[in-house]
């Protein structure tokens, strides 16, 4: 493991290199414990560097075995070379040499899951974001673009697939046993674009003809005996290929394109250059063995990291601070996507409760960061739901205030302007001023300051004047090293719902510019005066989430309810109910905490009895409203004070009466959607699913409820339903016999497939209570289970910290001091997933006292021991 430095990297210092590469030869002679890297770099000297600038390469963990310049050894004097860097003076006066670098690496030592390593057998890389310098020493920035050329020598029993980025030129054999293969990439790329892979994997090939008649290669490459589950993905990349090109005009551009899945991986998947490398996880599927949210997910992933080709890799960062150029953008084409493939209501909704379980709680935390961060310890875990996601709602937001038609002009821009360089946020704000016009430098404040803006509105409606009035202000709360904030710019997007359902028109507006309904804050305070507006109307505000804010809005009960039968926006119609429902848990919750039974209002279980029998709705959107609000988001509604078993209480209580209002219904509604043998996993049949086994939920709370789970799960004919069925006994028949039997019967079934196996960690992890402690450590000893994949520690120990509140938060603090030594183990091998599990602990200061002083032990603890940049990094800002 590198140690701390403490170093801190700031945007404001970015200054270009004073060397470039335009080409690399790299040459692996592969083996497990010594792999000979032999890299062959041209260099040149950037224009106006002074001849006796040194050159500074970046290295990791690195030794340098041979050093060459222009083919002649280098003098000793000439160079000198640590584990972390490469300094070379007296270079040629010209400017323009070849520098030979030779070193030598051991991929089946590497834990880290950074670099070269090996997954069960397989070599493969992990170069994003600075894995390339644990390779060869390099120029292992972003904005450094050089053309490959890759030779891969190996022995041919052992690897007898040798991939790399680009396109095959040559493959032939060698003496002992060996062959060879060379790989060309005509595009230039930054280091964290390459990758490798060897071994021997099976194939799965297909073919894509492109929008100017291009035949493309494709192939999926997974362990031998697994082909049969990568045709969805492969199904998943064809329907990518084509929608890039018909939504906007990106055709692929090499012969190939190559998915390769590996079971031990960091993250979801990486967009390496003609060569994807994939977590598992998300290409294999079949009905057995993967839910229906693992397709989802597989094929919004194949789809992200296929995107990436144009928006990361032919137009790529300046720099890491410019990471949500790529990420965010990528994330709204593949959110455009899956909405396009799938039922755009029920994917917007389904994003904003990601974006409010992962993103808010960040944003309003001591993580907190812009989506372009400005400094950095360890990029490695700037790689958050902030880039991401809400870098995903700000592209949103740019096409929301340009319109369809300028925002499509403005991205065409950007390929144009852009291809072959590496590119700034700044680039991406001009091309779409450019394409409409606008100013957007207040906008800009979207990727410059962090924190969740809140809007609150209050409204009179004067009956005589035909007069509406809106008072709404922004707050902006304070976020870490952030005090004073700007005023953004928000579109809000509303309707005024009247009396019969329908959106009333309105006259002029004062007050801010209102257009194509939406109202542009960018100011703190706005009277919005609608003239012309025939009755009082119920308020729909932030329709399809159009702005990533909290809202508080002044408004009778009753219009919320009226909106969550009749809002014509579908998002708007579900949030309605959703504030409802978050409305009466938090009541709840301070009932409990009062000492008293929570009680609740019998409209609630009526309304929740409406929507589920509503057939003018998608079964999934239904699903979707009845699904109670987490614990965790109504601990980050409730915001502080948050007593984890009080709220499991409260919402306990309003499950069981939403159950025992709708038995009748719900049992109807259950029975009438009997699985009947067939699957498909496209949306409408996974919405059926999704309903039935949301209904099962509640009827499981009812007499009678452990033998009906117990019914669906035996009689279950797809993973999605077993995997419902498991959790429901496992998590509200706890201890029952047939939950007891049901974890057994589905161990003996899949203890054979890992990727299964780990829902079944995942199910138990999450087993409400304190005794999920003594759970979660017996099952750290389980044969199934491994601290070395980040897989099977996110699936116990990650579902422990993040989906058990009340085993999690145990108020003993045992939970914590677990969790504490668990995340110091996994530092020593693999610090980057260690960081990643430590963000469990971010919320700490929400919690009530007693559990608070415990949790902040744990980190101290933690902070005082970590040894790593990333884990440090984020214990330290966790603490701050
Ligand atoms: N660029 C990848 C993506 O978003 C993310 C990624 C994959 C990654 N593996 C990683 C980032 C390892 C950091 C480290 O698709
Ligand atoms: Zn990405």
């Amino acid at each position: 493991m590198r140690t701390d430095t403490g170093q801190v990297f700031r945007l404001e210092d970015y200054r270009p290199s004073d060397y470039l590469i335009p080409e690399t030869d790299l040459t692996f002679r592969l083996s497990p414990d010594a792999t000979q890297v032999t890299a062959v770099l041209t260099m040149e000297r950037r224009e106006g560097v002074a001849a006796d600038v040194p050159l500074v390469l970046d290295g990791d963990g690195l030794g340098l075995a041979a050093l060459k310049i222009d083919g002649k050894e280098a003098a000793s004097g000439a160079y000198e070379a640590t584990p972390d860097r490469l300094t070379v003076t007296g270079l040629p006066a010209t400017g323009r040499f070849k520098l030979t670098i030779e070193t030598v690496v051991a991929p089946s030592r590497n834990e880290a899951l950074m670099g070269l390593y090996r997954s069960s057998g397989v070599y493969c890389t992990q170069c994003e974001a600075e894995g390339f310098r644990r390779i060869t020493y390099f120029l292992d920035r972003p904005d450094v673009l050089s053309v490959y050329t890759v030779r891969i020598e190996a022995d041919a029993s052992e690897a007898p697939l040798l991939l790399s980025n680009g396109n095959p030129v040559e493959r032939g054999q060698l003496e002992d046993g060996r062959h060879f293969a060379v790989w060309h990439d005509p595009f230039p790329k930054p280091s964290y674009l390459f990758a490798l892979v060897a071994g021997d994997l099976g194939k799965v090939e297909d073919s894509f003809v492109t929008m100017s008649g291009r035949k493309v290669d494709l192939g999926i490459y997974v362990e031998h005996g697994k082909e049969k589950l990568a045709g969805f993905a492969m199904d998943s990349l064809k329907r990518s290929m084509k929608w890039d090109e018909e939504v906007f005009g990106r055709e692929y551009d090499l012969d190939v394109f190559n998915i390769v899945a590996v079971s031990d991986f960091n993250m979801g998947a990486m967009e390496n250059k003609g060569l994807n490398v994939f977590n598992d996880k998300y290409v294999l599927a079949d009905r057995e063995t993967a839910t229906d949210a693992d397709f989802a997910n597989i094929e919004a992933i194949i789809a992200h990291e296929y995107f990436h080709n144009w928006t990361g890799n032919r137009i790529t960062c300046r720099d890491w601070f410019q990471l949500c150029l790529k990420e965010g953008l990528t994330v709204y084409r593949d959110h455009e996507f899956s909405a396009d493939q799938r039922s755009r209501a029920v994917k917007r909704i389904a994003e904003v409760r990601t974006l409010r379980a992962h993103q808010f709680p960040e944003d309003q935390g001591p993580l907190a960061h812009p989506v372009r961060p400005r400094r950095y310890r360890e990029i490695n875990n700037f790689y958050t739901a902030t880039v991401y996601e809400k870098g995903s709602e700000v592209v949103r937001m740019i096409r929301t205030v340009l319109g369809a038609e300028a925002f499509r002009k403005g991205m065409d821009l950007y390929f144009e302007r852009h291809d072959g360089q590496a590119a700034t946020i700044e680039d991406f704000l001009k091309v779409f001023e450019d394409a409409s016009g606008q100013d957007l430098s207040q906008f800009s404040l979207w990727y410059n300051q962090a924190g969740t803006p809140n809007v609150s509105v209050s409204s009179t409606y004067d009956a005589a004047a035909r007069e509406l009035v809106l008072e709404i202000e922004q707050s902006l709360p304070p976020t870490p090293s952030e005090s004073r904030k700007r005023l953004m710019h928000i579109p809000l997007a509303f309707g005024l719902v009247g009396r019969e359902g329908k959106d009333l028109s309105h006259g002029a507006v004062e007050g801010a510019t209102v257009e194509d309904g939406i109202i542009h804050l960018r100011k703190r305070r706005h009277t919005v005066r609608f003239s012309g507006v025939s009755e009082r109307p119920a308020l729909s505000l932030n329709r399809g989430f159009s702005a990533p804010v909290t809202l508080s809005v002044e408004q009778k009960q009753a219009d919320q309810i009226f909106l969550a039968g009749h809002d014509s926006d579908p998002f708007s119609r579900w949030q309605a109910f959703n504030t409802l429902l978050t409305d009466a848990l938090i009541d709840a919750f301070r009932s409990v905490l009062g000492g008293k039974e929570p009680r609740f209002a019998p409209w609630l279980g009526e309304t929740a009895g409406r929507i589920a029998a509503d057939e003018a709705l998608e079964p999934a959107y239904r699903a979707l409203a009845l699904a109670l609000p987490g614990e965790a988001d109504i601990a980050r509604e409730i915001g502080k004070g948050i007593d984890p078993d009080a709220i499991f209480k409260a919402r306990e209580a309003l499950a069981h009466t939403l159950a025992s209002a709708n038995r009748h219904l719900f049992g109807d509604l259950y029975h009438g959607l009997g699985d009947n043998g067939d699957f498909s996993p496209d949306a409408a049949s996974a919405g059926r699913r999704a309903l039935r086994n949301g209904l099962l939920d509640y009827l499981a709370l009812l007499p009678g409820g452990a033998k009906l789970a117990s019914a669906h799960f035996h009689g279950a004919t797809n993973m999605t339903d077993r995997a419902a069925a498991l959790a429901v006994l496992a998590q509200r028949h706890a201890g029952s016999a047939e939950a007891t039997e049901a974890l057994a019967a589905f161990e003996r079934a899949y203890s054979h497939d890992p990727l299964v196996m780990d829902k079944w960690f995942q199910i138990q992890a999450a087993v409400p209570g304190p005794q999920a402690l003594e759970t979660v450590r017996a099952l750290c000893g389980h044969p199934g289970f491994s601290m070395t994949n980040p897989n099977r520690l996110r699936a116990l120990i990650g579902s422990f910290s993040s989906a058990n509140q009340t085993g999690f938060h145990r108020t003993d603090g045992k939970a914590y001091r677990f969790f504490t030594d668990i995340v110091l183990e996994t530092e020593k091998r693999n610090p980057q997933l260690a960081a990643r599990l430590a963000t469990g602990l971010r919320s700490w200061r929400s919690l009530e006292p007693a559990r608070q002083a415990r949790a902040r032990a744990a980190l101290l603890s933690m902070a005082a021991a970590a040894q790593s940049a990333d884990l440090k990094d984020i214990v330290e800002r966790t603490l701050a």
